[in-house]
């Protein structure tokens, strides 16, 4: 949440800072800045609403030329927390009579002592926000070194942040720091960029170099000086990004989530590649560091996660109950930090975490670590900060996810659970034979999407009968009933139809009341053990008048039977089943939202990445 890009070197900085925005849109898209640096003037334009408008208003209010002359800029895109999304409350922040700038991501939790503490020597204050605050603590403390006295500022800091500041009086200096929000180093010819995230800076350099909690580095042209707060330089590792920049664009795609949900099967494969060995019917999972001995010996698993992630591991809870006799506790990893959890050595903690920055889940990975249990991180972001920390995990390897709504990292987290659970199922009870027949439906899950995505058109036409609604039921039974949260969060997410998912069972405790005929449901009703008493439920859902759309397995006459609206999906085993639901209840609610013209990409309210609590 908040997008930070910086550059500093020989080319125009302001198009590669908008470019750079642009690309982490996904971040927050509440207002937008940048502050440009040329012939040691400072310009900062700022603008409400998103990049396109910032780069607008610079069209408009900053000649050409003196937009091209700036070899050196900061600049963000906001997720607002404190204060309104408004012009003054949009970063970059300055201080020392506009001679410094600054931008921000994380929270200052003393922001309102320092504030009063500023204000009483003269600092005026011209926004709501947190950030403001830093800006001037860093000016009053710069006599000639802007690295000090950044390290001098953060040190009387409580909270989270990564900050990019520059000054007037530091021409050719960009100062950046963190701590518990992501930012990246990018190194080029002569030229260094800065980001939160390697989207926004992949299309100008693959090496880049991920600071850590508690760096600050002094950042020229030449490449970054990297030092702890208190001055002693650390060495960082310089790492190559993978990735070609093309995965980070549309293309050809109308939005970011339908490319995700139609690049669900090479994705797929990515994340399942080389993980099958197919002689000893298991799933070879190095990252997790564990020989069968010490996996055979975990008692339980607790998995934590946020959003989509967290439904994910709800799966997951069937999968290592079902295939490996593991209990299994899937806990919002905010409830789960404040709770006392009771786990120790014997436990093994999975954070699921597509960015792996997300705040919350975290702090659990750090509670779990401090308390013992092995802890095992399952994101997409290679080199994110709970990949890091976890120290052990499996990579999704799914490719950038750009569009908010989650799609392809939901479909490949249930995939590496579902190999998860073959490993240590394989490691317990579960025989070759039964390990063999998994390894097979793995294997097959590309192409079973591939047959889901073959249904847009028929789905789409579906989302058209009931576009207008302003509320939506999901039932799912068992491994399913995730399935169905997932499919009411999608189309809350996008389409903002208040949208609820129930355990079948559960209607006709309560929810039942609010159902008519203007209340479709969606039931989940894939022709796996419990679709017969699904579909009992769905009878009393009609006998209310509410209409229903049915997933079911194609040639299943009886299911189709049973319900007004058919979205047909190919026949699987329980344990794949929430895989192709997930994709036909994505592309229901894209194309709900579309109808509906909503801002698919970027729904209003929401951030890709959560790292405030
Ligand atoms: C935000 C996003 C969700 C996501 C959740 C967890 O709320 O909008 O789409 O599922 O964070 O994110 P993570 O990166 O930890 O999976």
């Amino acid at each position: 949440m908040c997008g930070i890009v910086g550059y500093v070197g020989k080319r125009s900085a302001c198009d590669i800072l908008i470019n750079g925005l642009r690309r982490l849109e996904y971040r927050g898209y509440d207002s937008a800045g940048v502050a440009l640096l040329t012939h040691e003037r400072l310009l900062v334009v700022k603008q409400t609403g998103k990049v396109a408008l910032l780069e607008k208003r610079l069209a408009e209010t900053v000649p050409a030329a003196v937009r091209e002359q700036a070899r050196i800029g900061i600049a963000h895109t906001r997720w607002a927390t404190h204060g309104l999304p408004t012009e003054a409350n949009a970063h970059p922040h300055v201080a020392d009579g506009g001679q410094l700038a600054l931008v921000h991501n994380g929270i200052i939790e003393n922001y309102a002592t320092l504030r009063r503490q500023l204000e009483t020597r003269g600092c005026v204050f011209v926004s709501q926000t947190d950030t403001e605050v830093l800006a001037h603590l860093v000016s009053t403390f710069d006599t000639g070194d802007l690295l000090a006295a950044v390290s001098q500022a953060l040190k009387r800091v409580e909270g989270t942040y990564g900050i990019a500041v520059v000054s007037t009086r530091h021409p050719g200096q960009i100062v950046v720091a963190r701590k518990g929000s992501p930012l990246v180093v990018g190194i080029g010819d002569n030229e260094t960029l800065i980001a939160s995230d390697v989207s926004a800076i992949v299309a100008h350099t693959r090496q880049v170099i991920y600071l850590q909690d508690g760096d600050v580095a002094l950042v020229t042209a030449e490449g970054p000086q990297i030092y702890t707060l208190d001055n002693m330089p650390v060495d960082r590792a310089v790492a190559n990004v993978e990735w070609e920049i093309g995965a980070a664009e549309k293309g050809g795609y109308e939005h970011f989530m339908l490319k995700e949900i139609f690049e669900q099967p090479a994705a797929l494969q990515n994340t399942i590649r080389g993980r099958l060995d197919l002689t000893l019917s298991t799933a070879i999972l190095s990252g997790l560091s564990l020989s069968p001995r010490e996996l055979a010996a975990i008692q339980r698993l607790v998995i934590v996660a946020c959003g989509t992630s967290l439904h994910a591991g709800m799966v997951g809870k069937y999968l290592f109950e079902g295939l490996a006799d593991l209990p299994t506790d899937p806990e919002q990893a905010a409830e789960f930090r404040y709770c006392n959890p009771i786990i120790g050595p014997d436990d093994l903690v999975i954070a699921i975490s597509q960015s792996g920055e997300t705040a919350d889940t975290l702090a659990a990975v750090r509670e779990s670590i401090q308390k013992g249990a092995l802890v095992a991180g399952l994101c997409n972001v290679v080199g994110s900060t709970i990949a890091r920390e976890a120290g052990r995990g499996v990579y999704l390897h799914a490719g950038p996810e750009i569009g908010v709504a989650s799609t392809k990292a939901f479909t490949a987290q249930v995939t590496v659970l579902l190999m998860m659970a073959l490993k240590l199922g394989r490691c317990r009870r579960l025989s070759r034979e039964t390990g063999r027949t998994l390894c097979e439906e793995i294997v097959n899950i590309p192409a079973m999407i591939q047959k889901v995505l073959a249904q847009n058109e028929a789905i789409a036409a579906i989302a058209a009968k009931y576009a207008h609604v302003n509320n939506a039921f999901f039932i799912g039974r068992g491994i399913l009933y995730p399935t169905a949260l997932e499919g009411a969060l999608k189309l809350k997410e996008i389409s903002y139809i208040h949208a609820e998912g129930y355990q079948a069972a559960e209607l006709k405790h309560g929810p039942i009341a609010l159902l008519d005929e203007n209340m479709p449901v969606i039931a989940l009703l894939n022709d796996i053990p419990g679709k017969e008493k699904t579909l009992g439920n769905v009878q009393e859902c009609r006998a209310r008048r509410a209409p229903v759309i049915g997933i079911v397995t194609e040639g299943d006459t009886e299911a189709e039977q049973g319900v007004n609206d058919v979205i047909r999906l190919p026949r699987t085993s329980v344990y794949t089943a929430p895989v192709v639901t997930a994709v036909a209840l994505q592309l229901f609610a894209y194309h709900v939202a579309r109808l509906r013209g909503c801002e698919i990409d970027q729904p209003r309210n929401l951030a890709k990445s959560v790292t405030v609590e």
